[in-house]
């Protein structure tokens, strides 16, 4: 065993966050699984590409022969595990790919870590992790004077997406219980800022307002959303990797609750100060509200004290300078929001992953 982390999920938008930071910080070397499902974008791993310490494997956690090669060829101290389908709408209109990766996917990486876990001697057993990364929607939804889910709050899942990471999160509890394959769950908020694939309300509404297109608001839009910055919930999982108790589950948050109407306003405004409408007008002219999503979580909240008082993480970001940097980000980064827009991104894959284009 060295210095080497297993990620999987590597190139969507938390995964990539996570190896870049990872990376530039100099902490070891990353073999970074991924399937390239359309959520997976290689452009958001361009900067490491060439860099000696990053291995870019093409391929999925359910594909036990390749995780089984994967482990025994780079004997990584930890696996992470970022990958998963993670988008609530399309549970919402197709689960399968929900249960295969998030459930039967987690379930084969969990097979195949224990087996390898099984195989290293005592002290090597004592150092290795398998973190996985889950939601705070495995919660379910909270009313307006509900407190914030601590990690004591009972799983109530209500969509095919969150019912199917509680399932991962159940599992990989059960492997530590009954294998003592040493796990670490954390269970993060709403996640916003660089490379976040725009179908999630943030991104979706700044390039949909820069486009000039509706900005679709799900019912009254007073659902709540506790948001973190990516960046901070990526020095999370390295602070619970670190230091994190065996068998425990984190929650991470950065206690900042938001109406989805808030959100959206707010960053019509910061689009109006650093690019206005040619008309003049304001963005918030193109809010638009529309159908509710089916079985619409109305609140969730994280507690995270027990990361905030046990291993001393708190967040560098507000929301309110974290949702600048990420609108500064996606102004600069015109050519990444082209590639996604025009799908050119998948163009790309095809040309080098024939065999995985969607
Ligand atoms: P994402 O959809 O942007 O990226 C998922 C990545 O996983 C993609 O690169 C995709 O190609 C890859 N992938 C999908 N199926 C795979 C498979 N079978 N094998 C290998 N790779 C596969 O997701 P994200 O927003 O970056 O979320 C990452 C993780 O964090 C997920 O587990 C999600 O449940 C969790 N999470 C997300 C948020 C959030 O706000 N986005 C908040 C809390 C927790
Ligand atoms: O809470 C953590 C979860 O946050 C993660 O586990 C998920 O992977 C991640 O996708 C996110 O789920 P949400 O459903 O909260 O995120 P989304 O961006 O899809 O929606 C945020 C809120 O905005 C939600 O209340 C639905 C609403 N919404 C969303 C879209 C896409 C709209 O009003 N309009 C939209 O067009």
């Amino acid at each position: 065993m060295n210095n080497t982390i297993l990620v999987t999920g590597g190139a969507g938008f938390i995964g990539a966050n996570f190896v870049l930071d990872w990376l530039a910080a100099g902490l070891g070397r990353v073999v970074n699984l991924d399937k390239l499902t359309y959520a997976g974008n290689l452009q958001n791993l361009q900067d490491v590409a060439q860099h000696p310490d990053h291995v870019f494997v093409h391929g999925d956690i359910g594909d036990r022969a390749l995780v089984a090669k994967l482990l025994a060829e780079h004997k990584p101290r930890a696996i992470l595990n970022f990958a998963a389908e993670s988008h609530v709408d399309r549970s919402i209109h197709g689960p399968e790919d929900f249960i295969q990766t998030n459930v039967v996917g987690t379930f084969h990486l969990l097979e195949e870590a224990r087996h390898y876990w099984s195989s290293l001697d005592t002290s090597e057993q004592g150092a290795f992790r398998f973190l996985h990364v889950s939601t705070d929607e495995v919660y379910g939804t909270l009313a307006a004077h509900d407190p914030a889910f601590t990690e004591t709050k009972p799983y109530a899942p209500n969509s095919p997406y969150s019912a199917s990471k509680a399932a991962s999160d159940h599992l990989v509890r059960a492997y530590q219980h009954t294998y003592g394959l040493p796990t670490l769950t954390t269970n993060c908020s709403n996640n916003y800022g660089p490379y976040h694939f725009p179908e999630k309300l943030i991104p979706l509404c700044l390039l949909n307002a820069l486009a000039g297109k509706p900005l679709p608001i799900y019912g009254d839009g007073q659902q709540i959303r506790d948001w973190l910055y990516v960046k901070d919930h990526c020095s999370a999982i390295r602070r619970v990797l670190e230091a994190g108790r065996v068998g425990e589950t984190y929650n991470v948050g950065g206690w900042n609750e938001k109406a989805n109407l808030d959100v959206v306003q707010l960053l019509c405004d910061i689009l109006d100060s650093l690019q206005p409408r040619k008309d003049g007008q304001s963005y918030r002219e193109q809010i638009t509200f529309v159908k509710d999503r089916p079985g619409h979580d109305r609140r969730y909240a994280i507690d995270a004290s027990k990361l905030y008082s046990e291993l001393g993480w708190k967040p560098q970001e507000s929301f309110e300078t974290g949702i600048r940097k990420t609108v500064a980000w996606y102004l600069e980064h015109q050519d990444w929001v082209e590639n996604v827009n025009s799908g050119e991104y998948r163009r790309w894959l095809d040309q080098h992953y024939a065999e995985s284009a969607a």
